[in-house]
């Protein structure tokens, strides 16, 4: 069959929220997501990366089958999901789950009363994944709850709440079913309410929640069931303006498409060709779509396995194979097994349930998870074309060792046979990936092996590896030279050898992790080594002991559970009125709205008459003169309207603010890939981008190009000022002490990964050059004053709107005013309004992150453990402008002592001046990275003095009123309680001497335990940037307009200040609305950073309050029985001005670098955190066992809000500390532009079990109702897992007698944790030849695997840019 003679187009008829769909003119490039947003105007299914990696398009699809009569109901990405592929379906998304307008459903109303939701961007998709589970299971067990959340992110929360949530939903028990320290996290509610102070631990009441009633659910539209029952199926085709999407219904159909169009791609789940469309420019102009054909759906099973289509979904076969492990006898589901094992982790739920079997094997990606266990288990392919069918071995479209064509491009795979096991066959299927889940595997294996019966003797072996080259690959040569050979000792060593030898591993091109998969590949098959012979036991216990009980537990894989979690804060007063919120855990004031889809971020802003949409063209040259710009044919691309440059910027296109220009458009030179040269204006954001492709611009290299630390160290190449600080008289003291450690530690960047990529709408009004900018940022007030100078127009004439932001985190300050700008010229140009919206993957390489930080240290101390003198470099990487890069190396120096006083010391800040592209501020702004050089100096000396950390931490500590090294006072009482609180409620001292016994009964399993303290100083450094204002006015009807000069940006901020005007005015929170922020109300208003946003802006709202009040006392005293809207009609009728502004000056705070001294802080926070891994020796992978977290935060205003900040702040530094690696090519290109390729944490890396308490009767005179900003501190106690991970790594290495001093960077990923823990294997990797390394018998191989090993490998590979 040919597309010749084709029946036209066909009507797309699919449902959504219950309404028919019939799309005339179905455009087959179109994915749900933007047909969802764009033409149905449903905004609450939001984009995060377009190609699956976030969950934060996840909607529910439900499908009808007639022959069972059952609808399917499933979670998709709807970013990946040609909408083509819709037929006959129902879409359900958030809007069609519950509204504030008719029924808010229960998922929404639990997950925003729960505090799920902070910046609210990926709440939606939080509520489709748990909305659609409970649609199949409305009682689900918590493993089925974490599993569904397993592929949505979550930037802000750290997912404790949004888990709380789900928990309401399942039958079980919350508690942690088990007895740590002898409690179990329901005792230890109970004791807290002994001590005096009343604390309390619940942060919402799950009497108010709506029960959970499936029978109010949408049903599944009785048309479609009819349409589907009816209808007889026919071949469906939709013609785009490019492409073709034929869906044809028969075996016969398919086979003459195919031989038709033999380049066609067959779609199913269009998760691998969606984004090598969408990302690496691939395009088909036909594909087919073969879901429907009965022959590729097939589940048949027979009497020696089970055959299933290529069409099934992934988590079918899930399905089916779960339910055959519980039918057949264990001996037949090894195979079954095995795969199972690989199925869980395979993507999220959404990805699995899209993506087809076929196309996982088809694919043939090296990452496939499937391939290596199928090919190994011998599964067969069935093939058929128009010459015939055929069955093949899975294992040899691999034949070849680079996945080349043995199936030919006419053929198609009908269905796969997965065979039964066999007695005395063992299969195994191990993978390591970045993230435990969701995350494409680093490298992978399938192994089988066949005994002859009754012995250990190999008749049959396979093993194949993923991950490793361009495909699978099998260790072909090493199965056949161990055929007949024992399963022991011997054969194990010759295996590795042969295993290293034939699978060649080629550097890669960023030069990177070719050491640790080549440790990995031996080291998986070690395990399935260690595995077999454990089962071996089963068969015959007196010939085959099995293995030592101390390898045992390397046997189980790390398990998510759904976390355990206690929140413990002070209870208000019992005579506080009930009215006054001030102090209770109140909802975030957007929570509902976010979770119903309502709540409105920049691109659900309906568009604007003429409407354009903005894509941004980037240099793709780290440091090169502009030769040329060709624009002639991307100007011909359809829809095209304008191009912008340099030249199109009316007034300023350079910034100065510091040591050199912030740039909007790249004139004459570039100076790092991703800077902007020029942007493409058109009719849609699929033109603009289609027609920025087309842009040439033609480069001529400059040198130098520096990227790293070190290059700009030797060209000298720094912003000024370098920055000093010196107290005591250092070299004097070196000469004193007992001990001297030198050492170095990197610690990577960090992507701000805010769920809401950098948005601006820019409208001209049409007179007086009047511009409303719509934007997604921290800073309205520098957005109008970038977009004023650079259109050459008053700052009055530029009116900055935010209604929200879907997280910031320091990435939305400078970088969004320069991006406002873009869009504003262009709007300016073209007079039109214009939307920018950046694609994950432009946002990630062009808007900057954590500044990488190189710490250089000299360390002296007496053999007592007390540190004497400390001489210290930091050189952070600022990227090719200056930004707030000085500002930045500033903090780190003032904020380096963390919770130590150091007598002498001596400390300077560089930040580099690098053709990477520029650093920005990012929460915790330089303290993140200083704090943890001091941490590791601090675990430097303890080695050396042979005292254990935390005695060295306590020690050094400040203890009683003291100064800074710059002077400044403080009292340190807090910070001693928050260490002895964490110390007991942690049980430190028990659970170390637990750990120690765990660690000495477990060789390829150690645990870590580590307990850091937190001084956290608050303060801009200067008065005039903490000031604020704020604007209140009350209406005739006594309902309350508030704004003041904060950001909403998950923080909660408005609901804060609602709270704050709520006691002030003595009204409740229902008649006080906040509805923007906004450089027409509020102007000059400080940027909401440095977690100083309620602290200055609290002051700002209780002063405009107070002042109304004040004109409201003489008419309440008149009438103090009359009510609030008594009060304001009768304040009105006396004319008396019901607005108000209200203002704070700022606190009072100063620095004087050329002395060193100053009081750049107002006051400090205190914390501290202990927390507990367990680490897998052989892969590297860790879990995050329990953390509890004591913080002093002054009185919360909001318990909710600020202990969510405190856990979505560690979780970041989870991430930064042990996660989130940042790849660039030795050209200067970011590799790392998606969620696929960059890790932040997900669900499954959260701690077991963890709590935060704030401490109890703390006092803060310097903030509003003295509670202290606590949007940052709590990043830096995400060190506590880097140096718990640092203990486990120690245990090991002390247990092998390998060198004590080692180094250990950050982020101290699996493949650094597994470098640490050298053995023979890494050993055998680092010298290629078994034979060389092996001193010792093949015997001691197993009993004692671990020899002393040096070098250890330490080394960053060259591809990280510091
Ligand atoms: C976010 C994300 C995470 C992922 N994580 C993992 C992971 O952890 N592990 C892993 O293994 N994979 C992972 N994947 C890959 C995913 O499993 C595969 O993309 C998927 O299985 C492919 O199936 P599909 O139906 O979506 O293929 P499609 O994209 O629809 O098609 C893929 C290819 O297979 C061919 N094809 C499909 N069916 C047939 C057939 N019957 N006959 C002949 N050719 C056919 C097509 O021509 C096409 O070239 C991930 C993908 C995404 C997007
Ligand atoms: S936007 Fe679809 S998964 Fe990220
Ligand atoms: S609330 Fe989840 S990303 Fe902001």
């Amino acid at each position: 069959m040919s597309l010749q003679g084709a029946a036209g187009t066909e009507e797309l008829i699919f449902y959504v929220n219950g309404r028919k769909i019939v799309e005339k003119n179905a455009n087959p490039e179109q994915m749900l997501l933007s047909y969802l947003r764009k033409r149905l105007r449903l905004t609450g299914t939001k984009y995060g990366c377009g190609g699956g990696g976030c969950g934060a398009c996840t909607v529910m699809i439900s499908t009808y089958e007639p022959a069972s009569k059952k609808i399917r109901h499933y979670s998709a990405n709807a970013c990946l999901l040609p909408i083509c592929s819709l037929y006959g379906a129902a879409v359900t998304t958030v809007e069609g789950v519950g509204s504030t307008k008719t029924r808010v459903h229960p998922v929404q109303e639990r997950l925003a009363k729960c505090h799920g939701s902070q910046c609210g961007f990926c709440t939606p998709g939080m509520v489709m994944s748990i909305y659609t589970l409970l649609r199949n299971h409305p009682e689900p067990t918590s493993e089925q709850m974490i599993a569904a959340l397993a592929g949505n992110l979550c930037r802000c929360t750290g997912y404790r709440p949004i888990l709380d949530a789900c928990k309401t939903f399942c039958k079980e028990s919350v508690c942690c079913q088990r007895k740590a320290n002898g409690k179990c996290c329901l005792d230890q509610e109970d004791d807290l309410f002994d001590k005096e102070e009343k604390v309390s631990t619940r942060l919402f009441s799950t009497d108010e929640f709506q029960p959970l009633d499936p029978t109010q659910e949408l049903i599944f539209p009785p048309e479609l069931m009819r349409m589907s029952e009816n209808q007889p199926k026919r071949t469906l085709f939709f013609h785009g303006e490019r492409m073709t999407w034929i869906s044809p219904v028969s075996l016969d159909e398919l086979l003459d498409l195919k031989a038709a169009h033999p380049k066609a791609p067959l779609v199913v789940g269009n998760t691998s060709v969606g984004p090598e469309m969408k990302f690496r420019g691939v395009f088909h102009p036909i594909v087919i779509a073969p879901a429907r054909i009965p022959d590729l759906n097939v589940v048949k099973r027979m009497d020696d396995g089970l055959t299933l289509g290529a069409a099934c979904s992934l988590s079918l076969v899930k399905d089916i194979l779960t339910n055959a492990i519980s039918e057949y006898p264990e001996e037949k589901t090894k195979v079954f097994c095995a795969v199972l094992q690989q199925l869980r982790t395979l993507g999220g739920e959404q990805i699995r349930n899209v993506a087809s079997l076929g196309g996982n094997i088809i694919s043939r990606k090296s990452t496939s998870d499937l391939n290596p266990v199928l090919a190994a288990s011998n599964c067969m392919l069935n093939l058929a074309s128009r010459g015939g069918k055929r069955q093949i071995p899975l294992s040899d479209i691999f034949a070849d060792g680079v996945g080349n064509n043995t199936i030919t491009p006419e053929e198609i795979l009908v269905s796969v046979y997965i065979p039964h096991s066999r007695k005395g066959e063992y299969v195994s299927a191990f993978r390591q990936a970045p993230r435990r889940e969701n995350a494409l595997p680093i490298t992978n294996a399938g192994m089988r092996v066949l005994f002859e019966e009754g012995t250990d003797l190999i008749k049959d072996l396979s093993i194949f590896y993923g991950g490793a080259v361009s495909t699978t690959v099998c260790a072909k040569q090493t199965c056949r030279t161990l055929i007949g050979r024992h399963w022991n000792e011997q054969m194990l060593d010759e295996a590795c050898r042969l295993i290293l030898k034939e699978i060649a591993l080629p550097g890669s091109p960023s030069g990177e992790k070719v050491d640790y998969k080549k440790t990995l590949v031996v080291s998986f098959f070690y395990r399935f080594f260690l595995e077999v012979l454990q089962s071996l036991r089963t068969m015959d216990p007196c010939r085959y002991p099995g293995i030592p009980m101390e390898y045992r537990s390397v046997l189980q894989d790390f398990k998510t559970k759904i976390p355990q979690s206690i929140q413990i804060y002070q209870d208000i007063e019992p005579s506080q009125s009930p009215q006054d919120p001030v102090g209770r855990p109140i909802m975030h004031q957007s929570g509902i709205k976010h979770a119903t889809g309502e709540a409105v971020y920049i691109d659900d802003l309906p568009s604007v008459d003429g409407e354009l949409f903005l894509a941004v063209v980037t240099s793709s040259r780290a440091h090169a003169k502009i030769v040329s710009i060709d624009t002639s044919e991307a100007l011909k691309g359809p829809g095209v309207f304008d191009i912008i440059t340099a030249h199109d910027v009316p007034a300023t296109n350079e910034f100065y603010y510091s040591d050199g220009p912030e740039i909007i458009f790249a004139r004459n030179k570039v100076i790092c890939v991703g800077q902007i040269v020029c942007a493409v204006v058109a009719d849609s954001d699929i033109h603009a981008k289609e027609a920025a492709a087309k842009v040439k611009i033609e480069y001529e290299v400059l040198e130098p190009v520096i990227l790293t630390i070190e290059e700009a160290i030797k060209h000298n190449s720094f912003f000024e000022p370098k920055r000093k600080l010196e107290h005591g008289n250092v070299d004097q003291a070196f000469e004193t002490v007992d001990n001297i450690i030198e050492g170095e530690i990197r610690i990577g960047g960090q992507e701000h990964f805010y769920m809401e990529t950098q948005s601006v709408l820019a409208v001209p009004i049409g007179e007086d050059k009047e511009m409303d900018v719509y934007v997604s940022t921290q800073h309205p007030a520098i957005i109008q004053e970038m977009v004023a100078a650079s259109l050459g127009v008053p700052a009055n004439r530029i009116m900055c709107h935010v209604k929200r932001v879907g997280g910031a985190f320091g990435g939305k300050l400078l970088k969004a005013g320069l991006l406002a700008s873009v869009a504003a010229v262009a709007a300016n140009k073209t007079s039109r309004a214009v939307r920018l919206i950046l694609s994950r993957g432009d946002d990630m390489l062009i808007t900057g992150g954590r500044h990488p930080f190189i710490g250089k240290y000299k360390v002296g101390f007496m053999n007592d453990g007390r540190i004497r003198a400390v001489d210290a470099k930091y050189y952070i990487n600022g990227g090719c402008t200056p930004d707030d890069s000085v500002l930045v190396a500033e903090v780190s120096l003032l904020k380096m002592d963390n919770a130590y006083k150091i007598p002498n010391l001596r400390c300077w800040a560089y930040a580099c001046k690098t053709n990477l592209p520029s650093n920005t501020a990012f929460r915790g702004f330089g303290f993140p990275q200083s704090a943890l050089v001091t941490e590791t100096w601090i675990t430097g000396v303890a080695d050396k003095t042979g005292l254990s950390p935390e005695k060295i931490r306590e020690i050094n500590m400040y203890k009683e009123n003291e100064q800074t090294h710059f002077k400044q006072k403080l009292d340190p009482q807090n910070l001693i309680r928050c260490w002895n609180e964490c110390m007991e409620k942690s049980a430190y001292y028990s659970r170390k001497t637990a750990v120690n016994e765990f660690n000495k009964q477990n060789y390829w399993k150690k645990k870590g335990i580590a307990i850091v303290p937190m001084k956290f100083p608050f303060g801009l450094g200067t008065r005039y940037l903490s000031q604020a204002a704020a604007l209140v006015h009350i209406y005739t009807d006594g309902s309350v307009l508030l704004t003041h000069g904060g950001i909403e940006m998950g923080q909660g901020i408005h609901t804060k200040m609602i709270q704050v005007a709520s006691r002030e005015l003595n009204i409740p929170m229902s008649c006080i609305h906040f509805c923007e922020t906004s450089t027409t109300t509020v102007p000059n208003a400080c940027a909401s950073v440095g977690s100083a946003g309620t602290d200055v802006n609290g002051m700002a709202v209780k002063d405009a309050c107070q002042t109304l009040l004040k004109r409201l006392q003489p008419i309440i005293n008149k009438n103090p029985k009359g009510t609030w809207n008594d009060w304001i009609k009768e304040a009105f009728e006396q004319s008396v001005s019901l607005s108000a502004t209200g203002y704070f000056r700022g606190y009072n705070e100063n620095m004087d670098w050329e002395k060193g001294e100053g009081q750049p802080f107002t006051y400090f926070l205190y914390g501290a955190a202990c927390s507990e891994v367990e680490i897998n020796c052989l892969t590297g992978d860790h879990k995050n066992l329990r953390t509890d977290i004591v913080m002093d935060i002054g009185y919360s205003i909001n318990p909710a809000v600020d202990i969510g900040q405190i856990e979505g702040a560690f979780v970041q530094g989870i991430g930064l500390y042990t996660m989130e690696e940042l790849k660039y090519s030795p050209e200067g290109v970011l590799y790392t532009r998606g969620p696929d390729q960059y890790k932040i944490p997900a669900v499954c890396d959260i701690p077991e079990q963890f709590s935060v308490s704030l401490l109890s009767s703390s006092q803060n005179p310097y903030a509003i109702y003295s509670s202290k900003g606590i949007g940052e501190a709590g990043l830096f106690l995400g060190s506590s897992v880097f140096f718990a991970l640092r203990d486990a790594v120690t245990s090991v290495r002390n247990e092998r007698g390998l060198k004590k001093t080692f180094a250990l960077n950050s982020p101290l990923t699996a493949e650094q944790i597994r470098a640490s823990c050298a053995d023979d294997f890494t050993e055998m990797v680092i010298r290629r030849s078994l034979r060389e390394v092996r001193s010792t018998s093949a015997e001691t191989m197993l009993l004692h695997p671990c020899v002393p090993l040096t070098p250890v490998i330490t080394d960053l590979p060259s591809s990280h840019l510091l």
